[in-house]
């Protein structure tokens, strides 16, 4: 028997009690002649007592033990004279009588301890000793938690988890595949799902009517805080749905989880917004509403008074940054570098200070008088003493710029609080994204979403009007989940097709299962898929996923602990009839 109690578990109520612990030495101290060693398992850490008066034999063994020792200790339970209301075990210490050494420890490469010396390389190629670490831990005892009660509540609502296979063939949409070599059929890639979309459709069509899965998924894609190679998705479909159907299923499965895991209770639906108001007031599909902050379009109220920057553009937009006037000539420049950023494209920055007695001072007086600058902030509904700061551009890239200013505000003025929630459904998306490159359609969502059918006469006139029933649910700025209503009927999917550009035989080449398989009678049926990685990570405060998954990659991709990817023998490459040549950039 190697213990009787975990670490974690002795009280006050034990006291006089002999028990045993195993675990790892976490630091030990001396003083005067008293060794004291802290023994951490997962459950927490005990204090264990090894006195030189009493047996110094033991004491000098103790002192030997290095940070990281796996040992087995025996001894009575006793009350602390020096209480540590900071633990839970706090209020008692073992009085060793025997202990054993189970397995001596290399000397760490950093200290395992809430507060690491350790930096992220060394940490993620020492990821098994990271996870020792209170915080990492219970990230992932939250995950398990997370998962464990996304599959009890589903189950109760009559979903059933099927899994779908891993290896499946290359389909062009979406983001890059993950591709492996076939040897049984040489010359042939296997590739990996980017979701298992198009089997939870085909479960539909075999009558499964609620599906879920808690699936492995990879895409091959440039790598953010947010977004892994392999991630997890809590992926979900149903039939005989609208989207209204889904969005209550969906939005009761994040409420009960926000009560379970968190205690919080939202009241009332979730707010909807459109995708057209999310770009227009926060330039961005994923809106994070925990403060307003809107923005104003200005371009009619600032044109023609000779500004030649307003003039020439197609879009003005501007924020309003409340008690911000105050902001120095020297933050001001900092917020411009912000937006000129090359990631953020910005020209630069023109702002307007609401001063306290009721006149303006702007960036642009030279341009706009007194009574010119006081009906724009009127139009901002501005206080004296706010800040109100203007972008100017082309739209799109102008919103997208315009966002980033608005979170960083956001940010400056504490109003991205992680302890507060503020949930969203953007509906409406358009079907159809219009590329200037390739000079063609692509579906925003994939070629299956539906789109409104109020809009089908659309499809002829103007596809890029078309919106689509699709749905991302986004909390505090994250898109934590998406989906849509499936389209079901032949004819429109061929038509879908064909205004994506596939001719009738490529559609059948690339989906050609699909469809037949729509032959067979589909149901009407939808779902969406949630990222289980950017759940756990809210609900933990995380700023990267990345610290609640057991063996994450970095972001070049690799994993520094594995060392993986890397080159394969030649024996392998001659099975899979491969050879390599790999081309200069
Ligand atoms: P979508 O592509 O929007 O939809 O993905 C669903 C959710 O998965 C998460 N996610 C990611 N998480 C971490 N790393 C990534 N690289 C990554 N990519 C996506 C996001 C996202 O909201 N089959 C459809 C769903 C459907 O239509 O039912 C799909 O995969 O949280």
């Amino acid at each position: 028997m190697y213990r009787t109690h975990t670490c974690g578990e002795l009280r006050i109520t034990h006291a006089g009690q002999t028990v045993t612990l195993s675990g790892w030495v976490q630091r030990s101290r001396k003083m005067g002649g008293m060794t004291f060693i802290d023994i951490r398992d997962r459950y927490g850490v005990a204090q264990l007592v090894f006195n030189n008066e009493t047996n110094t034999e033991l004491c000098d063994q103790a002192n030997k033990l290095g940070r990281e020792f796996v040992i087995q200790v025996t001894g009575t339970v006793a009350e602390r004279s020096n209480k540590n209301s900071n633990i839970p075990t706090g209020e008692v210490e073992l009085l060793v009588e025997n202990l054993q050494i189970l397995n001596e420890a290399k000397t760490p490469p950093f200290t395992i301890e809430d507060n690491t010396d350790g930096g992220d390389d060394i940490r993620m190629k020492y990821r098994y000793l990271d996870l020792r670490r209170n915080n990492v831990r219970s990230n992932l005892i939250l995950r398990h938690q997370i998962t464990f009660e996304t599959r009890r509540y589903l189950d109760q609502l009559g979903f059933i988890e099927v899994e779908t296979p891993i290896l499946i063939g290359s389909t062009p949409e979406g983001a890059r595949d993950f591709v492996v070599p076939s040897r049984m059929n040489a010359g042939e890639f296997y590739a990996l799902p980017q979701s298992p979309q198009l089997f939870k459709q085909l479960l539909m069509v075999s009558g499964f009517d609620r599906y879920f899965q808690i699936a492995k998924c990879f895409r091959d894609e440039d790598l953010r805080a947010d977004r892994q190679p392999e991630f997890t998705q809590i992926d979900c479909e149903m039939s005989f749905i609208e989207q209204e159907d889904v969005l209550n299923t969906f939005e009761g499965m994040i409420k009960h989880l926000f009560k379970f895991i968190k205690n919080i209770d939202f009241n009332g639906l979730f707010p909807r917004m459109t995708w057209q108001d999310a770009m227009k007031y926060y330039g961005s599909d994923k809106p994070d509403i925990r403060f307003d902050m809107r923005f104003v379009e200005l371009k009619k109220a600032v044109s023609n008074h000779n500004f030649v920057v307003f003039d020439s553009v197609p879009y003005v937009g501007g924020i309003c940054a409340t008690g911000c006037a105050s902001y120095t000539r020297k933050q001001i420049d900092e917020l411009t570098d912000f937006v000129k950023r090359p990631q953020i494209g910005a020209k630069g920055l023109v702002y307007i200070r609401c001063e306290a007695d009721g006149t303006f001072k702007s960036s642009i007086d030279k341009y706009y008088t007194n009574e010119d600058l006081k009906q724009i902030a009127g139009m901002f509904d501005a206080q004296a003493g706010d800040l109100i700061l203007i972008l100017a551009g082309n739209k799109v890239k102008t919103q997208k710029a315009l966002c980033e200013l608005r979170l960083e505000m956001g940010a400056r003025l504490g109003l991205r609080n992680k302890d507060v929630y503020a949930p969203l459904w953007v509906i409406d998306f358009p079907l159809f994204e219009w590329d200037e490159e390739t000079q063609r359609y692509y579906a925003t969502h994939h070629p299956f979403t539906s789109p409104n059918l109020d809009d089908l006469p659309l499809l002829d006139t103007d596809p890029g009007q078309v919106r689509a029933t699709a749905y991302d649910m986004v909390i505090n700025g994250v898109e934590l989940g998406g989906g849509s209503i499936r389209i079901h009927d032949s004819a429109l999917q061929n038509r879908m097709f064909e205004l994506l550009g596939f001719t009738p035989e490529k559609a059948q080449a690339q989906f050609g299962f699909l469809m037949n398989a729509f032959q067979y009678g589909a149901p009407p049926h939808g779902g969406l898929a949630f990222g289980l990685d950017r759940l756990v990570s809210l609900f933990a405060g995380l700023d990267s996923i990345r610290d609640c998954i057991a063996f994450p990659k970095n972001n070049s991709g690799r994993d520094v602990m594995i060392d993986a990817p890397s080159k394969i023998d030649q024996s392998q490459l001659d099975e899979l009839n491969l050879t390599i040549d790999i081309k200069e950039k």
